[in-house]
């Protein structure tokens, strides 16, 4: 039975929901009722025939329910461990070389132009406003070493109401493009100060990241400085690891006494259960073992992977070493900024793994749904406030119609729910996603902030 308090139902709506839990990849309730306080938090989850009892206990008026068509659901909003905003402008283009070349020859160049703070809001204002469409509530932010344009970054993403953890870049090593990088007392003061600015806007959704690129452009000094701010502010920390072979070879020459790549970061406190790394392709099992250990969190990026030729992660050994794991786009190595594509990328890349060996257990469309909106809040320690449909949660919620005018889907019989799910995963875009909410709030259609 809900618990009344002395809550205010701002939204109530009735029809079905899908989602998932730590026990059930796929949660599907049919003529569900689920009320929305005036915090933005999911007050109920009830049964649609409990709506005259539930209106009289929370007060609320039955006739102003909102019913879902048929061929409709609501899901949680999916979420974004790994994405590069700076990186948007080029997306779709530059995917001839592999990683380091790539970083050296599209990358650096195009992340120095965010000193111009009126490049940087255009480029952050369309890749949040596009993320938002294709249904990502929650964004894990890349921005660059400028921390004027990162500061910015995190106000578009709160002015048009997404939830998001931003980086400020911090790099103090680069050989190929030398003004690209700051020295370790700048990268250090900058991280202290946009930390600090970004905590004083008091922006309800957006959160400051530490970000150390990656190890290659760092030296160990800033790492473990890094890794001390991140402590001693109980920070999130973001990060890249064993993406590519030449990398994890560069890895290995630039910090010749440590015994892994995982080692490095583990030794600069860099591996908390708020610290979420991108890509883990190569990883051994002993380092995935270091990862369950400290409760670190892998986001897998399988556009990114397959498109810089980097390696396919087994995502199914890194959940046998119960290893928290997210999706990410990884824009602009990943050229889709559509979680919807990351999700296909993920599926493909499982089933890459079991044509070169059947034995290989593929991942299911269930399971990548997860891993979506589930598995993503715990890989970013925010499955207390976001991630599936719970009381007490904030609602981050996509309205899709399976059948929306205009849309890329046709369907020809009516199908049960769990059907229209994987049409929408397969076939689907953001002319599926009909409204969006993030914290209770409706952000698609896009509001003029
Ligand atoms: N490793 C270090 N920086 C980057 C980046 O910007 N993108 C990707 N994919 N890998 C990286
Ligand atoms: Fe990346």
């Amino acid at each position: 039975t809900p618990n009344k308090s002395s809550t205010v139902i701002s939204f109530v709506c009735r029809g079905t929901l899908v989602h998932s839990t730590p026990e059930e990849a796929l949660q599907v309730l049919e003529d569900a009722l689920l009320g929305v306080n005036s915090d933005g938090k999911i007050a109920f989850i009830e049964r649609g025939e409990e709506l005259q009892k539930l209106s009289q206990i929370f007060g609320f008026d039955p006739s102003a329910v909102t019913q879902l068509e048929q061929h409709e659901f609501l899901m949680p909003g999916m979420i974004d461990t790994h994405i590069h905003a700076s990186q948007y402008s080029y997306s779709g283009t530059a995917l001839d070389m592999p990683l380091l070349q790539w970083l050296n020859n599209y990358t650096f160049p195009v992340e120095s132009r965010f000193k111009d703070l009126e490049f940087a809001n255009k480029v952050y204002t369309q890749v949040v406003k596009r993320t938002l469409r294709n249904g990502t509530t929650t964004a894990c932010y890349f921005a660059t070493i400028h921390t004027d344009a990162s500061l910015l970054l995190g106000q578009i993403a709160n002015d048009f109401g997404q939830r998001a953890l931003v980086g400020k870049v911090c790099m103090d090593r680069n050989d190929f493009v030398k003004h690209y990088k700051e020295t370790s007392q700048e990268s250090q003061d900058e991280t202290y100060r946009f930390i600090k600015e970004l905590l004083s806007k008091k922006y309800p959704l957006v959160k400051p990241v530490v970000t150390p690129r990656f190890a290659p452009s760092c030296t160990e000094a800033l790492l473990a400085q890094l890794g001390a701010i991140a402590k001693n502010n109980n920070l999130h920390i973001q990060s890249h690891i064993s993406e590519n072979l030449e990398e994890v070879e560069l890895v290995k020459q630039l910090f010749p006494k440590s015994g892994s790549y995982t080692d490095i970061y583990n030794k600069c406190n860099l591996l908390t259960d708020k610290t979420v790394m991108a890509h883990g392709c190569h990883l051994s099992d002993e380092e995935l073992a270091l990862f369950r250990e400290t409760g670190a969190a892998l986001s897998h990026c399988p556009n990114s992977n397959i498109s810089l030729c980097s390696g396919v992660l087994d995502v199914r050994n890194v959940l046998n070493h119960k290893v928290k794991l997210g999706l990410g786009t990884d824009v602009a190595g990943g050229y889709s900024s559509s979680m919807l594509d990351a999700v296909r990328r993920a599926l493909d890349s499982s089933k890459v793994l079991t044509i070169q060996d059947p034995k290989h257990k593929t991942l299911t469309f269930e399971e990548v749904f997860r891993l979506a909106t589930l598995g993503g809040s715990q890989a970013l320690s925010l499955d207390e406030q976001t991630g599936n449909f719970e009381v007490g949660k904030d609602f981050d919620a996509l309205r899709v119609n399976v059948a929306a005018p205009g849309g890329p889907i046709d369907l020809i019989e009516d199908e049960n729910p769990k059907v229209l799910l994987e049409k929408f995963l397969n076939l689907g875009d953001d002319r599926n996603i009909m409204e969006v909410f993030v914290a209770g709030r409706k952000v698609v259609p896009l509001k003029k902030p």
